[in-house]
């Protein structure tokens, strides 16, 4: 092949030391939300097509032109998952989970859109999601976004963020509102994308927003929802600005103050929505590293009773942007063994790497005749120790073990090396190096 091969599109690779940094924000995602009693479930990559169009909105960019949607060889219309809340919902009927509510469910993986990629905007890209289920009550919706805060403050992001949280009220709400707002922009329709017009007669609050410059110029002057909601809703929405703030106090440090023109991009939302926006130009245009909101309508939609959500998904990508590097451990240290000449010093090499290995200590071996050149490289590695095992050494049975830390060494028979260093594991814990 004379070119060289890329990756499609919208997709990358994730070398070894990124992967480290991918790895901990999903270990600290799934560890702060079991302190919020999530459990972790997983999602079948692909599901039928109908469960996506069906849910996520008819206006939507996602559904309208992001879905990679074909027909298997069996004439299915099948989709990549763009998101997760809608394979949630249908798991949830398709496992008659309504027994085990209310439910606590955190998931991750790989999505697909098809979108214009750019930087912290890909065609695979990956979330952590979290979904509560069961539970519709003001404290569920605090609940859930003390949780974001929480893994955002855990990752070190949460000064670098800010929240922007909004309500879209309940069906009487939206309805008052859709007719305002479509005779405020009716006086504007020209000036409007024409994916726009679209939605002015389908959906208008999908207009609010819209990425075009010129839709977004028209809509910053729009009335917002707040003024039209009906009391019950507004009441809801103050509960829950209430509770997170006198919840707040003495544990994360954040602004907290409704932003009205967040309407989300996907239309199961009801009631409180909100994002978490990259206050860093970390991100680039692509600033939401965080969003959800609350969906009650979702689950009936598959044809189960209803059943109130609310959650959020973080883009891992954008997470990975903005976490810096020099906090994580990206490996464990191994101890070196060097074989160094012979046949004989290099199966005692191998042998005293396996025995470490079998013990749960990480090991390496080098083979090689030039013992400085071999030090180089377990400098490289980040060795914790260095084991060299030449001539004299296997004449004598014994050789020295060095710190690598300290510089200190201490001479033991060669078949103890691998207790003498589990032991020396079990007492100080496992060596990890950071980036
Ligand atoms: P979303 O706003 O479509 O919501 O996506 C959530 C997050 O996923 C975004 O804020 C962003 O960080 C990340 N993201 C989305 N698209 C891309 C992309 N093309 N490349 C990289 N990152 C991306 C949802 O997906 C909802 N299901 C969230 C939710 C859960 N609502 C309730 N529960």
């Amino acid at each position: 092949m004379s070119q060289k091969l890329q990756p499609v599109r919208g997709t990358r690779d994730i070398l070894p030391e990124e992967y480290v940094r991918f790895c901990h924000i999903i270990e600290k995602a799934r560890e702060v939300g079991q302190y919020y009693g999530f459990e972790e479930m997983a999602l079948p990559i692909f599901e039928f097509t109908e469960v996506f169009k069906r849910t996520l909105g008819e206006t939507s960019d996602v559904v309208n032109k992001e879905m990679y949607t074909f027909a298997d060889r069996g004439g299915e219309e099948i989709t990549l998952r763009p998101e997760f809340t809608a394979g949630i919902a249908r798991a949830f009927v398709s496992n008659g989970l309504q027994q085990r509510l209310p439910l606590k469910l955190f998931t991750q993986g790989p999505l697909f859109r098809y979108e214009r990629p750019q930087k912290g905007r890909y065609r695979q890209f990956h979330q952590i999601n979290f979904e509560y289920l069961g539970v519709d009550d003001s404290y569920a919706d605090a609940e859930v976004i003390f949780l974001a805060i929480q893994i955002l403050d855990t990752l070190g992001l949460l000064q670098k963020v800010k929240l922007e949280i909004n309500t879209l009220g309940d069906a009487v709400s939206r309805e008052r509102y859709t007719k305002v707002l479509i005779s405020y922009l009716q006086g504007q329709e020209k000036q409007l994308s024409e994916d726009s017009k679209v939605r002015m007669a389908k959906n208008p609050l999908r207009i609010l927003d819209s990425k075009d410059e010129d839709d977004r110029k028209i809509v910053a002057n729009a009335p917002v929802i707040y003024e039209f909601l009906t009391q019950a809703a507004k009441d809801r929405f103050e509960r829950v600005l209430d509770i997170i703030d006198q919840h707040r106090c003495g544990l994360f440090e954040f602004e907290l103050n409704p932003e009205y023109r967040v309407v989300r991009g996907l239309d199961y939302y009801s009631h409180t929505v909100f994002e978490f926006v990259a206050q860093s130009d970390d991100l680039g245009a692509q600033n939401t590293v965080l969003a959800g909101g609350r969906y009650n309508k979702l689950i009936a939609q598959f044809g189960g009773q209803e059943v109130s959500g609310v959650g959020f998904a973080a883009g891992i990508e954008r997470l990975m942007l903005m976490v810096s590097g020099s906090t994580i451990a990206t490996g464990l240290a191994p101890v070196v063994i060097v074989g160094l000449g012979g046949e004989e010093a290099r199966n005692l090499a191998a042998k005293t790497v396996l025995a470490l290995r079998a013990g749960e200590r990480c090991a390496e071996m080098i083979l090689s005749n030039n013992v400085g050149k071999a030090i180089g490289k377990a400098n490289k590695m980040h060795a914790s120790h260095v084991v060299i095992i030449g001539g004299d050494e296997v004449q004598k049975k014994k050789a020295k073990i060095k710190d690598m830390k300290t510089s200190q060494e201490v001479e033991k028979p060669i078949s103890e090396i691998p207790k003498v260093l589990i032991e020396d594991l079990l007492k100080e814990g496992s060596k990890s190096y950071d980036s």
